[in-house]
C-alpha cells in the first residue's frame, strides 16, 4: 500500500524562541510564513525532484528548512547556513523540536558548505535582508543582518547568484523571497543569463510590504 502523503505544511513548533533570543535572531514573521507558503503550493512539483539535500541559506530561526523537513522527511538531508550563530543554534533547536535534524554551519552565505554540497542541492531557500537600507548598515550587527539590505535591498542577495549553478543538482530549484523594491524583473534577467528561468510562486501585500516568492529552475 503507498504511504499517504500530507499536502500541507505546518507551521512547525518555535515556542522555545525566547524573547533574548529575540534581541539577536530574526522572529519568524510575515516573510517568513510566505516562503513556507509558497513551498506548501510547490509541494508537488518539490516531492516530483525526489529531494536528498536541502540547503537554507540565512535560517534565521530555522522554521523554513523545519518546515520543509517535516513534510519531506529523513531520506533528505536538511543544511542550513547563518552569518550569526546565535541563529544556527536555534535553528539547530528548531529542528530537532520538530523531529528534523539540521546541519546548522555558521558561515557568510554558503562559504563554508560549498566544498560538501556542489552540484548536489535540490532545494535552496533564501530569504535574505531585503529591506532597502544604507549600505552602512549591512552586516551592522546580529538584528541589521536579518534585514538590512543596502541598496535597492539586493547587497546581500545579490552576492548569492552567481553560486546558485554550482549549488544546485541538474533538477535543483532556488527560492528567493522578494520584496517589490528589489527589482524582482531586474533578479530575473540576472538569473536568466545564469541559465535559470523564474516564476512567481506566491504574491502577498502585508502591511507597508509587497513580498513575493521567486522559484527559479534550469533553462531547459
Ligand atoms: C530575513 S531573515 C530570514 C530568517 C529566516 N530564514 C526566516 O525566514 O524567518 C535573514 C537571515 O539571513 C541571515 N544573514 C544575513 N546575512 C547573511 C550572510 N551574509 N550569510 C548568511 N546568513 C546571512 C540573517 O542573520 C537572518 O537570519
Amino acid at each position: 500500500m503507498e504511504e499517504e502523503l500530507i499536502n500541507t505544511i505546518k507551521t512547525p513548533i518555535f515556542s522555545h524562541i525566547t524573547s533574548e533570543d529575540l534581541d539577536h535572531i530574526y522572529e519568524p514573521s510575515e516573510d517568513s510564513f510566505l516562503l513556507i507558503d509558497a513551498l506548501e503550493k510547490d509541494l508537488d512539483l518539490i516531492r516530483k525532484s525526489k529531494p536528498l539535500l536541502c540547503l537554507e541559506v540565512g535560517s534565521g530561526s530555522g522554521v523554513v528548512i523545519t518546515a520543509l523537513g517535516t513534510v519531506l522527511g529523513s531520506q533528505c538531508h536538511y543544511i542550513s547556513t547563518d552569518i550569526n550563530l546565535h541563529a544556527c543554534r536555534v535553528t539547530k533547536e528548531t529542528g530537532r523540536l520538530n523531529g528534523v535534524d539540521i546541519k546548522a554551519v555558521c558561515t557568510d552565505l554558503v562559504t563554508d558548505v560549498m566544498g560538501d554540497v556542489k552540484g548536489a542541492v535540490d532545494v535552496l531557500l533564501f530569504n535574505p535582508p531585503y529591506v532597502v537600507t544604507p549600505s552602512e548598515e549591512v552586516g551592522r550587527g546580529d538584528l541589521e543582518y536579518t534585514w538590512a539590505g543596502g541598496e535597492c535591498g539586493r547587497e546581500v542577495m545579490d552576492r548569492l547568484f552567481p553560486s546558485v549553478d554550482s549549488l544546485l543538482s541538474p533538477h535543483g530549484i532556488f527560492y528567493l523571497l522578494v520584496l517589490k523594491e528589489n527589482n524582482p524583473a531586474d533578479i530575473e534577467q540576472i538569473m536568466a543569463k545564469l541559465g535559470f528561468t523564474c516564476t512567481c510562486v506566491i504574491a502577498r501585500r502585508t502591511g507597508q510590504e509587497s513580498l513575493s516568492v521567486l522559484r527559479f529552475s534550469r533553462q531547459k
